[in-house]
């Protein structure tokens, strides 16, 4: 049983007489232990999204289940309980800035009632858990943002919950700092077995960290599956300029028009799968076909174990071994002749 799942769901507003459409019917199964990035442009519905995971907002129609209970039909009192099982962390961190580091993450455990000295225990774990157990009498604005995101990850985590919402938990922190928070999120995940929810319209906030990912457009899931997937095969417009921000690595025009002023041969893109059968093509080139071949553009990455990328190649021989050769490139990946 996923341990979140969306059926259908669709939340609008209502805004003088027009009305917003902000989750238009969405359905999607998070699993227990997993990372699940959710990414779409300013607007797509990402945090309205959340919001229906908390029930800070109510589904407009449709079902949100949370470890099999439909949330939707819960009464407010109920609620609680669920909210209670949910950490979440923000682009702003929202720190009580009159609180110490310690009273910010203690607060949570305060409002479910712990005693004073379990209260104290749990916070020291916390703080030695996100390293951070110098600044426990230090007050928000004394700390670096990476060290306050670090707070906000302590405190959603008080409580013990099974899920952690991210909504834009780096967009305000510079590149280095991105990196430790996230690096921090996945022990979160991994060491404490909390699945997370990643909100971002950063696609190298999901390369990072996530296992799986949804894109999210005018409200709906326009595609998801595993982050392998959506990197290697992007199969909308709107993924492949996500994608796109992250790697480059096939030309685009005005690449193009460099490289055909500087090689006269034909100029193919290949896809590389990591099955070896691209290296093999080419290393006969010469001997069956009498063409040689010059990489021109490319790159490979490594994404969860596995290796992709493209690598653009001037071919130079007679046309009837170049197309041969092309034959034999088609037959084992996906080959785009960009430049005759
Ligand atoms: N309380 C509300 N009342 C009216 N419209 C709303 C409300 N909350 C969100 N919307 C609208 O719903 C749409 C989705 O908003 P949402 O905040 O979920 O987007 P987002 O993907 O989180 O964007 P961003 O990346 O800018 O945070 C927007 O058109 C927004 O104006
Ligand atoms: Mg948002």
């Amino acid at each position: 049983m996923p341990l979140i799942e969306f059926r259908e769901v669709t939340k609008s507003f209502r805004s003088g007489d027009a009305t917003i459409t902000a989750i238009d019917g969405v359905s999607l199964s998070i699993e227990r232990g997993e990372i699940f990035g959710i990414i779409g442009y300013s607007g797509a519905g990402k945090s309205t999204l959340v919001r229906l995971v908390n029930a800070l907002e109510k589904v407009t129609s449709g079902a949100i289940l949370i470890d099999g209970v439909d949330i939707t039909q819960l009464p407010e009192p109920k609620l609680r309980g669920v909210r209670a099982g949910i950490g979440m962390i923000f682009q702003q961190f929202n720190l009580f800035r009159s609180r110490t580091v310690f009273g910010n993450i203690a607060y949570p455990l305060k409002v479910a009632g712990w005693p004073k000295e379990k209260r104290k225990e749990r916070v020291a774990e916390l703080l030695a858990f996100v390293g951070l157990t110098e600044k426990a009498w230090v007050y928000p604005d004394q700390l670096s943002g990476g060290q306050k995101q670090r707070v906000g990850i302590a405190r959603a985590l008080a409580t013990n919950p099974a899920i952690l919402l991210a909504d834009e938990s780096t967009s305000a922190l510079d590149p280095e700092t991105t990196a430790d928070v996230l690096a921090l999120l996945k022990r979160v995940n991994r060491e404490l077995g909390v699945t997370i929810v990643v909100i971002t319209h950063e696609m190298e906030v999901v390369r990072s960290i996530a296992d799986r990912v949804a894109v999210l457009d005018a409200g709906r899931v326009i595609e998801s599956g595993s982050v392998f997937e959506l990197f290697s095969d992007p199969q909308t417009v709107t993924a492949q300029r996500f994608v796109g921000t992250v790697l480059r690595n096939q030309p685009e025009a005005d690449d193009l028009e460099r490289l055909r002023g500087k090689h006269s041969g034909r100029i193919v893109s290949a896809r590389i799968h990591d099955d070896g059968r691209l290296g093999a093509v080419l290393s006969d080139a010469v001997g069956r076909h009498n063409v040689r071949f010059e990489i021109v553009f490319g790159g490979i990455s490594a994404l969860q174990g596995r290796s992709f990328g493209s690598l653009t190649l001037e071919l130079i021989g007679e046309d009837a071994g170049v197309d041969a050769l092309i034959a034999d490139l088609r037959a084992v990946t996906e080959v785009e002749e960009v430049a005759a």
